[in-house]
């Protein structure tokens, strides 16, 4: 493992032999079912990938990609397609139902919808993944109580609430949400839909790890139809379960891809802590960071073991990197297809950005980007807080450092 800092953001080479193979769980054969089932959603249509050709022609790149969650079953995050895959799933198995067979609209019809109205889905949430979770309970007409950390935005909140949900915003930490979450859903005998794992509680999480495998099908037939490989991978992390499951199911149809895992610095910098360690490392507390989705301070112990064994590098990024992503996804070189991107969102184009203008020579070099390089980022999120969107885009808070 070596470690270095460039330009303030923490960077750690992991040198360490990927090992392991892929866990059958991830496999493309295993999460075959998933977009199929997606497709059965009446509002899922593809998400764009974006092609930044003049930022990339400009920076002297091969290319640079954008895959564009913001417009994903008009939820804006990628976070439904985890929690309607695993929400679907459960009520599968709880009801005997063939689930190849099934479809979503499937448990709108009355005859079943007298026997699921009746279940009850929480979760902890920094606020994405509860919407996915309340979108889909409502989507069925079951009832959701969604818990979200101390700090949280009034925006946050509301967007989960017009979905009819029970929000509680607690006066802790993500992690501290998550096991207040689970007390909870033991007590009352709701079903706990979390996107992180913890001892005793791995299949639902697995469920959602598994339902991203959509995002990587659609970004295969996309690159195949644009007729390039990414050659460097940037994907952003909180919990980790995201970019693991993308990183297991991309390196299968793009094995010579070098994958970048992204996290906010120091705060909550627990991927690179734990890579670091070779063992699971959390950071206490609440954790201060504008990129609310990622400010995790436990990895998904899940998923920890695959990132270890297969990222390339590790980049614990200050928030001037996502607020750099933000600006250049709105206000791209002419030519290329602005996007609204949130903070979370934003922070693997503001590194890849950063990476290909000069600034980061050293790292530049050291992940082999050169004239040939193909690089793809998450746009996660579009703008979940319009207020915090504005003040960074329109009144260049958080700029660059010289
Ligand atoms: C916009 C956004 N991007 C990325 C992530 C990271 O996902 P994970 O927590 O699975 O690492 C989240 C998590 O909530 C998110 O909301």
């Amino acid at each position: 493992m070596q470690k270095w800092t460039e330009y303030h953001i923490d960077f750690l080479a992991n040198d360490t032999q990927p090992q392991a193979e892929i866990p059958t769980w991830l496999t493309l054969s295993a999460t075959a079912e998933v977009p199929k089932f997606h497709a059965t959603l009446p509002q899922y249509h593809p998400t764009p990938l974006l092609n930044l050709h003049r930022l990339a022609a400009d920076a002297k790149i091969a290319g640079l990609y954008v895959k564009n969650e913001a417009e994903r079953l008009g939820l804006n995050a990628f976070k439904a397609l985890g929690s309607s895959y695993a929400i679907s799933k459960i009520i599968c198995q709880h009801l005997g139902l063939d689930f190849s067979a099934t479809k979503f609209t499937d448990f709108q019809s009355p005859a079943l919808q007298d026997k699921i109205r009746s279940l009850v889905f929480a979760t902890a949430t920094d606020g994405n993944h509860g919407r996915g979770v309340a979108w889909t309970a409502a989507q069925l007409g079951c009832r959701a109580h969604i818990f979200m950390p101390a700090g949280t935005e009034a925006e946050r909140v509301e967007a989960i609430r017009k979905f009819g949900a029970t929000v509680t915003v607690t006066d802790g930490s993500y992690d501290e949400t998550v096991a207040l979450a689970h007390a909870e859903a033991t007590a009352h005998g709701w079903t706990l839909v979390q996107d992180t794992a913890f001892p005793g509680y791995e299949e639902i999480p697995r469920l959602i790890i598994q339902g991203y495998a959509t995002m990587a099908a659609e970004i295969a037939d996309q690159m195949a139809t644009a007729r390039q490989l990414p050659t460097h991978i940037f994907l952003q992390a909180g919990v980790g379960s995201m970019a693991g499951g993308m990183l297991a199911t991309l390196k299968q149809y793009f094995p010579s891809a070098q994958f970048i895992i992204i996290e906010p610095q120091n705060v909550a910098c627990c991927m690179l802590a734990t890579a670091m360690q070779n063992d699971s490392a959390a950071i206490e507390g609440v954790q201060q960071t504008i990129m609310a989705g990622l400010n995790c301070g436990t990895p998904c112990p899940l998923i920890m073991p695959l990132l270890h064994r297969h990222a390339d590098f590790f980049a614990a990024c200050p928030d001037f990197v996502a607020a750099h992503g933000m600006r250049l996804a709105a206000k791209p070189p002419t030519g290329d297809a602005a996007h609204i991107s949130g903070e979370s969102g934003a922070v693997g184009l503001g590194l890849a950005a950063l990476l290909i203008s000069g600034r980061l020579p050293q790292t530049r070099r050291r992940m082999g980007i050169d004239d040939n390089s193909v690089l793809l980022t998450l746009n996660t999120e579009g703008a979940m807080a319009e207020s915090v969107w504005r003040q960074i885009v329109l009144h260049n808070a958080l700029p660059l450092p010289e």
